[in-house]
């Protein structure tokens, strides 16, 4: 469904700004081919056709920024606004796309650039949701029990019913998450792994919505992952 005309413009932020080391590979995660392209080419083209994302930044692992320009060229994306170098830790990388947004005013999805499958579906619901709350994160249930461990010991079994495995993207109204990151950038003991985590820790009353991910948005993180989303990236239905 197109977007309506009186939304917000809507950036997606493609975070490809890490060198992807659990793979094993010498090549980014983000460049090795599944289905005969490589990961970040599927996951701009996702954003590239949604109807609802009019902007991208892709942060990408400094020294292979050439390889996305290239790509981008090639498949003749157009709303690929930049290719910016991203940091050390994938935080850094948020900010610096933060940075180059500057105090624009407008939704931000930020996402795993190693998620190639995320769908038309998800970035409708996650920018539909936008409009109505300030911070949204794509979720799923469990289907395994989660514990918490102290060495090899379980000190907690929570009860998976309440649980949710994050997905990306994660959205936000851009003075949200620029005002979640200022305050992290005062904290010396500052780690995220996403986004959703910098809101809730220094912006602890703005609720952070969720909307129903998909299995099928895997993160490429090992070879196996790679092999299962070879094959999801091939399927014809
Ligand atoms: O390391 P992890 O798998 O959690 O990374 C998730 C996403 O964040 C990946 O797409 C990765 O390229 C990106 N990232 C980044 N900058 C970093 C580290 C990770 O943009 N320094």
């Amino acid at each position: 469904m197109a977007a309506s005309p009186a939304r917000r413009r809507t950036v997606g932020v493609i975070l490809a700004g890490g060198v992807g080391s659990r793979l094993g590979s010498t090549v980014p995660k983000q460049l090795v081919e599944v289905a005969g392209r490589p990961v970040i080419e599927h996951t701009i083209a996702a954003f590239e056709a949604s109807p609802d994302i009019d902007e991208i930044v892709v942060v990408m692992a400094p020294g292979h920024l050439d390889a996305v320009a290239a790509i981008v060229a090639a498949a003749g994306f157009r709303k690929v606004a930049a290719v910016v170098p991203g940091g050390v830790l994938r935080s850094d990388s948020t900010r610096l796309a933060l940075e180059w947004l500057g105090d624009a005013d407008a939704d931000v999805l930020l996402h795993d650039g190693a998620r190639p499958l995320v769908s038309e579906r998800i970035l409708h619901d996650c920018v539909l949701a936008l409009g109505r709350h300030e911070a949204v994160a794509v979720v799923v249930t469990t289907a395994d029990t989660v514990v918490a461990v102290d060495g090899d010991v379980i000190t907690e079994v929570p009860d998976r019913r309440g649980l949710r495995r994050c997905q990306t993207p994660q959205g936000f109204r851009l003075s949200t998450i620029r005002r979640a990151y200022e305050l992290a950038a005062q904290d010396p003991a500052f780690v995220a792994t996403d986004d959703a985590g910098a809101v809730a820790r220094y912006l602890p009353d703005v609720p952070i919505h969720v909307v129903e991910g998909a299995e099928d948005n895997i993160k490429v993180t090992t070879p196996l992952d790679l092999m299962i989303v070879d094959a999801l990236a091939r399927r014809t239905d």
